[in-house]
């Protein structure tokens, strides 16, 4: 009996694939189709596909053509498999032409004439709206974001906007964005939503102005420096029916969220204690570092640190306290403790000390330790007492990671009634509000 294998992801299953399926099945007696899975898919970048493992399954189930369905979870499983199952031949699309030849080693390879005009790409592009967003600010971070944008099908960075218009024009030119906007009226005339990587003391009022304007906003860390103005601001888009939404990146990549997953099932037992540090040094220069620019280590980088204690231990803690060395009226470095009723949390942040930037949880039955820089997680390992038990988990994330928070953002536009579970708006409520008792209460405070 000749073993035909092909593989994919079968998105919007379409005749090109049908074909392709086919013509797989003439090349043997039985045909394996190896189905990606939505992690591997997620974890590969791939952020754009609209069905889910179980209907990519049961489309191809329903041509009749595969003895046998597999699922594709990890890179290297391609050789993996043609040994399992003794696969003569591995067959794919022309698409793919000479990347598959390493598996010659192990049985005949043959790439298949590809169906010219449809693709799940070209189907998804007609069966999506387009999101056209436009972005207040224009430094690196937005740069960032518009290069990582373009992984998402239904997203057009569309047009710019900077009080500095000269800044605005360059980056525009420099980013292929073909409207330059002059004022924040015209910019958000021209938009479905607004993306606002702007300085943080400009996030209010930018946020306001786009909401009453009826765009959906993503708005940079530190989003607002305070609850009142973050709930009114939550209020106001809820009203029009918009979305708002914080881009705290971590909570959006699929380690994190993955690690967040398996907490809740329970694989350490009883989450005891949670310590998730993050410290860069940074240029005393840097508005980082400003006062007068609601600079300091709590502002800029404890929204990080808060996520996890937030999302494992919840918000209603007992009491917190912060240990911090200042210098020119801005915390260079805070260590912060957090007590709850059965469990403790503590996190250090820094842009003038630097410590090591891993994240420990410690658990009743073992703990995970997650490595520097764990805020933009790819790694993690689970660790118990018997050393045989311990596991290690890999999701890599691709490119600079935002297009994780921008697929979000998109598919809660496109998705009204969709509840994010990824980064909600209570833990957001709290993070600010210890950003705030931090700027407001200094009886909590302990200068070192
Ligand atoms: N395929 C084909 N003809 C097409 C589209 C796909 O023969 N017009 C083949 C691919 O070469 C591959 C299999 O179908 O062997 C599964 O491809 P997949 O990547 O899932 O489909 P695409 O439509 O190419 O998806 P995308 O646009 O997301 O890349």
């Amino acid at each position: 009996m000749k073993k035909v294998i092909t593989y994919g992801t079968y998105d919007l299953f379409h005749q090109g694939h049908l074909n392709l399926l086919k013509r797989a099945k003439e090349l043997g007696d039985y045909l394996i189709v190896g189905v990606t899975t939505d992690n591997f898919d997620l974890g590969r970048g791939k952020l754009n596909v609209c069905n889910n493992v179980i209907e990519r399954i049961e489309a191809i189930k329903q041509t009749g053509l595969a003895d046998q369905i597999i699922i594709e979870e990890y890179i290297g499983q391609k050789i993996d498999d043609i040994l399992k199952y003794n696969v003569d031949i591995f067959a794919i699309g022309s698409d793919w032409e000479g990347k598959f030849d390493y598996l010659k080693e192990y049985c005949e390879v043959v790439y298949l004439p590809r169906t010219e005009g449809i693709s799940s790409t070209t189907l998804r592009e007609k069966q999506r709206d387009i999101i056209r967003i436009g972005i207040i600010g224009t430094g690196n971070i937005a740069k960032r974001f518009v290069n990582e944008a373009k992984f998402i099908t239904n997203v057009r960075i569309h047009t710019a906007y900077n009080p500095n218009l000269e800044d605005c024009k360059s980056f525009c030119n420099e980013l292929k964005i073909t409207e330059v906007s002059s004022s924040l009226s015209e910019l958000v005339s021209k938009v479905d939503a607004i993306y606002i990587a702007s300085p943080p003391l400009t996030h209010y009022f930018y946020t306001k102005y786009a909401i009453e304007s009826g765009k959906h906003v993503l708005c940079e860390t530190p989003f607002v420096l305070s609850e009142k103005e973050a709930i009114e601001l939550y209020d106001l888009a809820n009203n029009k029916n918009l979305r708002l939404m914080m881009a705290l990146k971590t909570a959006f990549y699929p380690a994190f969220n993955h690690l967040i997953s398996l907490l809740k099932s329970d694989i350490i037992g009883d989450i005891v204690s949670v310590d998730a540090s993050i410290t860069t040094l940074t240029d005393e220069k840097s508005p980082k570092l400003d006062f007068e620019q609601a600079g300091g280590s709590m502002n800029e980088n404890a929204c990080f640190s808060l996520l996890p204690i937030f999302k494992l231990l919840g918000v209603n803690y007992v009491d917190i306290n912060f240990y911090s060395r200042f210098k020119n009226n801005v915390d260079i470095y805070t260590k912060c403790i957090i007590r709850y009723p059965q469990s403790i949390a503590s996190f250090q942040v820094g842009l003038g000390v630097k410590s090591e930037g891993s994240m420990v949880i410690a658990g009743t039955k073992g703990y995970i330790y997650i490595p520097a820089p764990w805020w933009k997680t790819e790694f993690f390992e689970a660790r118990y007492e018997d050393l045989n038990k311990n596991r290690k988990y890999f999701y890599p994330y691709e490119g600079e990671g935002l297009r994780y928070e921008i697929k979000e953002f998109v598919s809660c536009i496109m998705n009204p009634n969709k509840i994010s579970f990824k980064l909600t708006k209570e833990e957001v409520l709290s993070i600010i509000r210890v950003q705030e008792l931090f700027i407001k209460d200094s009886k909590s405070i302990y200068r070192i």
